[in-house]
């Protein structure tokens, strides 16, 4: 696996940089004649990204058609619920982008958590190729939150040990809000997995992280490791300023 750390000034900066690599990789899968499949994350800190999308020069400038949108996890929740990691999207970008409507694979927040996490594991592998037995995909985004979790994996939870199943049923810790998630064997078997961390309240736990690379550690983000893949940081000095 490799590992690359990268440090912006500020969320803005953070932002400028994702969305261009956004770009460039699906301009590179284009030029190839493939698509391309993305894991979006929830969470507040990827909105200034997705925002991004639809200003000068990537409004016009991207290709959406062979463009596949997907969820690391989403709240179960409706479409239009504030809760949403769908709507905060949607509201961002995807409503004002010529996407085919069938290339955005959201979560079915509405459905029974159960059923749900069954149909979507069966959409993602309808969708995408699959490799080592779970379906890869190109590029997975991740937040990360002041405990350590990442997608909706929580620190000390029995969905950290599914090594089966491509989704799971979580439960938030403090509010019992039920979500759905990748599993770490499916997220750990993408080509390119991307922490989008940023602000002050990150740095105790990013500092742990980054540097106890080989020691096992109770944050679910510590337990990201695409084997055979790239695992980024993209990080803004607030979150860095531990390291
Ligand atoms: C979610 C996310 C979650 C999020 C982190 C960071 O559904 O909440 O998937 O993992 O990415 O909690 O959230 P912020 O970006 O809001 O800090």
């Amino acid at each position: 696996m490799k590992r690359e750390i990268y440090i912006f000034n500020d969320r803005e900066e953070l932002a400028n940089r994702l969305v261009a690599d956004f770009n460039k990789a699906i301009q590179e899968k284009a030029s190839a004649g493939e698509p391309i499949f993305f894991a979006l994350s929830g969470g507040s800190t990827p909105r200034l990204f997705f925002e991004k999308l639809t200003k000068p020069p990537y409004l016009e400038g991207i290709s959406w058609k062979d463009v596949n949108l997907f969820w690391g996890d989403e709240r179960c929740v409706p479409p239009d619920d504030s809760e949403s990691n769908y709507k905060m999207a949607n509201d961002a970008f995807i409503s004002r982008i010529d996407i085919p409507e069938e290339n955005v694979h959201r979560i079915i927040g509405e459905n029974p958590p159960e059923f749900e996490a069954y149909r979507y594991a069966d959409e993602i592998q309808n969708n995408l190729s699959s490799k080592n037995g779970f379906p890869q995909f190109d590029w997975i985004y991740l937040g990360m939150g002041t405990d350590g979790h990442t997608a909706s994996l929580f620190p000390n939870a029995p969905t950290l040990a599914e090594n089966k199943e491509i989704c799971v049923v979580a439960e938030h810790p403090q509010t019992g809000q039920k979500r759905i998630s990748l599993t770490l064997p499916v997220i750990n078997n993408a080509k390119r997995v991307s922490f989008l961390v940023a602000g002050e309240e990150k740095a105790p736990v990013l500092k742990d992280i980054l540097e106890n690379e080989s020691t096992p550690l109770p944050y679910p983000a510590s337990k990201v490791y695409p084997e055979d893949g790239v695992l980024e940081w993209y990080v803004d000095k607030a979150a860095a300023s531990g390291l």
